[in-house]
C-alpha cells in the first residue's frame, strides 16, 4: 500500500510526498521519491514536516503514528484494520486534538456501498433478512472482512440493533430471524469482493462491489489526504469524504 500511495503522490502535481517511515530502508529504494524525502524511523520528525500522514502500517505499528500525529498536531488517514479495542480508542481519542479519517475500506465505491446498505436496511423491514457474503485471496489473515463488518455495522445502526447481538458468524448453524448472516470465502487472488442480500419471501435486493486492484485503496486514502488538511479534530469516515459530512 505504501508504494501504491507513493507511486500516485509522485504523479501529482498538488501533492509532494515528505517521507516514509519504515524500519526496512532499503525497501523503499524503489519507490518514486523526491529526493529530499526522509526515508526512516523517526516518526515524529517526519510528522513535524508534514501537512498529513497516511499510514497503511499493521496494528502493532499504528499506535507510534497516531501519537506522533496528535502530538505534532497533523491531520492523520488511516486504513490500518484489525485494530484491538485499545487501538480503536486510541484513534478517537487523537481525533480529539487533529482531524482523522478512518477506514477499513478506503474505496469510492464501499463508501457509496455502505450509504445504500444503510438505506436498504432501513426501508425494507424486519421481514427482510440481511446476508452478507465476501470472498478475498487465500492469504488474507482477518474473517470476516473489515469491510463486511463495516457494512453489517451500518445495517444493523440503520435497524436499531446491536451490532454485537445481531452479527452471525457460525457457518454450521442457522441464523436466528433478525440476525445478520455472514459468508466467508477465501480463493485464488481475489483483491475483494462484497454482496449485501435483503431477502424476502417475494423479492431479493442484491448490493454488491468488486475490487480490480487494490490501486483502489490507495487512491481512496490520497483522496481522503487531500480532503482532511484544514478539517476541523474530530473522526471521520470516507462517507464524510465522499458526502462531505
Ligand atoms: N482500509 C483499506 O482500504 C485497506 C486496504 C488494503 C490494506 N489495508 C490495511 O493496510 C495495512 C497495510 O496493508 P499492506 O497490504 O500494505 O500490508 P504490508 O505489505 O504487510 O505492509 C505493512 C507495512 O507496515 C509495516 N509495519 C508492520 N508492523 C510494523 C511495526 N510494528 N512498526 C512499524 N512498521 C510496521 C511494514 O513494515 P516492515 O516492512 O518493516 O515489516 C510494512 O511496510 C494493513 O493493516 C491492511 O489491513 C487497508
Amino acid at each position: 500500500m505504501g508504494l501504491s500511495i507513493a507511486d500516485i503522490v509522485a504523479v501529482s502535481d498538488d501533492l509532494s510526498a515528505a517521507g516514509v517511515w519504515t524500519r526496512h530502508p532499503d525497501k523503499v529504494t524503489s519507490a518514486p521519491l523526491p529526493s529530499s524525502a526522509y526515508i526512516g524511523d523517526d516518526i515524529a520528525g517526519l510528522a513535524a514536516v508534514s501537512d498529513v500522514i497516511i499510514d497503511f502500517s499493521l496494528p502493532a505499528g499504528t499506535e507510534q503514528v497516531v501519537d506522533a500525529a496528535a502530538k505534532a498536531g497533523v491531520p492523520l488517514v488511516s486504513g490500518v484494520s484489525g485494530l484491538s479495542d485499545a487501538q480503536a480508542a486510541l484513534l478517537k481519542s487523537a481525533a480529539t486534538r487533529i482531524p482523522v479519517v478512518y477506514d477499513r475500506n478506503m474505496s469510492q465505491g464501499v463508501a457509496v456501498l455502505t450509504r445504500l446498505v444503510a438505506d436498504a436496511s432501513a426501508a425494507l423491514g424486519p421481514e427482510f433478512s440481511i446476508r452478507i457474503d465476501e470472498t478475498h485471496h487465500v492469504h488474507k489473515k482477518d474473517a470476516p472482512s473489515g469491510t463486511a463488518l463495516k457494512l453489517g455495522e451500518a445495517a444493523a445502526a440503520a435497524r436499531g440493533l446491536d451490532f454485537t447481538e445481531a452479527k452471525h458468524f457460525d457457518d454450521e448453524s442457522s441464523p436466528q430471524p433478525g440476525q445478520i448472516e455472514f459468508q466467508v470465502e477465501r480463493r485464488g487472488k481475489v483483491p475483494g469482493d462484497h454482496s449485501v442480500m435483503l431477502v424476502s419471501d417475494s423479492e431479493r435486493l442484491t448490493l454488491s462491489h468488486s475490487v480490480a486492484s487494490r490501486d483502489v485503496f490507495a487512491r481512496g486514502a490520497v483522496t481522503a489526504a487531500r480532503w482532511i488538511v484544514g478539517k476541523p479534530a474530530g473522526f471521520y469516515t470516507m462517507e464524510d469524504v465522499l458526502f462531505g459530512e
